[in-house]
C-alpha cells in the first residue's frame, strides 16, 4: 500500500482550487477579451471602397457615386454612406467630397442654374468650380476635398480623403 494517500482534506482543497480557478477564468477570460479586442481588429484605414460605379462609364460630366462602407470606432461597428462626385478629367479620374467648407452642407454639381458648369451649395450659395476650388467672394474658404481613386475589376474605387490638388 502507497503512503501518499490524499487525505479528505487535500481532496477537498485540490477539488475547489480547481474548480474555483475555472470558474475565475471563465469569467476574466471574456472580460480580457473585451478589453483587447479593438487591438486585435484589423485596421481598415487606408483601405479602397469599391463602389457600384463603372469606371467606363466616367464622362467629363459629374455623376455623383454613392458608397458605403464599415466603419469601427473601438467597439462600436456601424455602417456609413457616403458620396463622391466623379468626372474623367482626360485620363485622371477626379473624385471630390461634396461637403462643402463653409458650414458642411452637400454641394450639388450644377445647382445653381446661373452657373451650371460649377458645383452649387444651396445653404448660403456658394460656389466652386469644377475642379473643387472654390470661387472666390462666396462663403466657402477652402476648396472641395479629393478622395483617392483605384479601379478594381472595371469599378470605381475610393479611398482616403486628402486635400485639394487644384487649389
Ligand atoms: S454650408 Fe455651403 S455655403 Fe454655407
Amino acid at each position: 500500500m502507497s503512503n501518499n494517500r490524499v487525505t479528505r482534506r487535500q481532496f477537498l482543497t485540490y477539488t475547489i482550487t480547481g474548480v474555483g480557478g475555472f470558474m475565475a477564468a471563465g469569467m476574466l477570460m471574456p472580460m480580457l477579451r473585451f478589453a483587447i479586442d479593438p487591438v486585435l481588429q484589423t485596421k481598415a484605414e487606408g483601405d479602397f471602397v469599391v463602389t457600384g460605379q463603372k469606371v467606363s462609364e466616367l464622362s467629363e460630366e459629374p455623376v455623383k457615386v454613392d458608397f458605403s462602407y464599415e466603419q469601427v470606432d473601438a467597439w462600436y461597428k456601424s455602417e456609413v454612406t457616403d458620396a463622391a462626385w466623379v468626372y474623367k478629367n482626360g485620363d485622371e479620374i477626379v473624385a471630390l467630397s461634396p461637403v462643402c467648407k463653409h458650414l458642411g452642407c452637400t454641394v450639388n454639381w450644377a445647382g445653381d442654374s446661373e452657373h451650371p458648369e460649377q458645383f452649387y451649395c444651396a445653404c448660403h450659395g456658394g460656389r466652386y468650380e469644377k475642379t473643387g476650388v472654390n470661387v472666390p467672394h462666396t462663403p466657402p474658404t477652402g476648396p472641395l476635398d479629393q478622395y483617392e481613386v483605384s479601379e478594381k475589376d472595371g469599378y470605381l474605387m475610393l479611398g482616403k480623403k486628402f486635400a485639394n490638388s487644384f487649389a
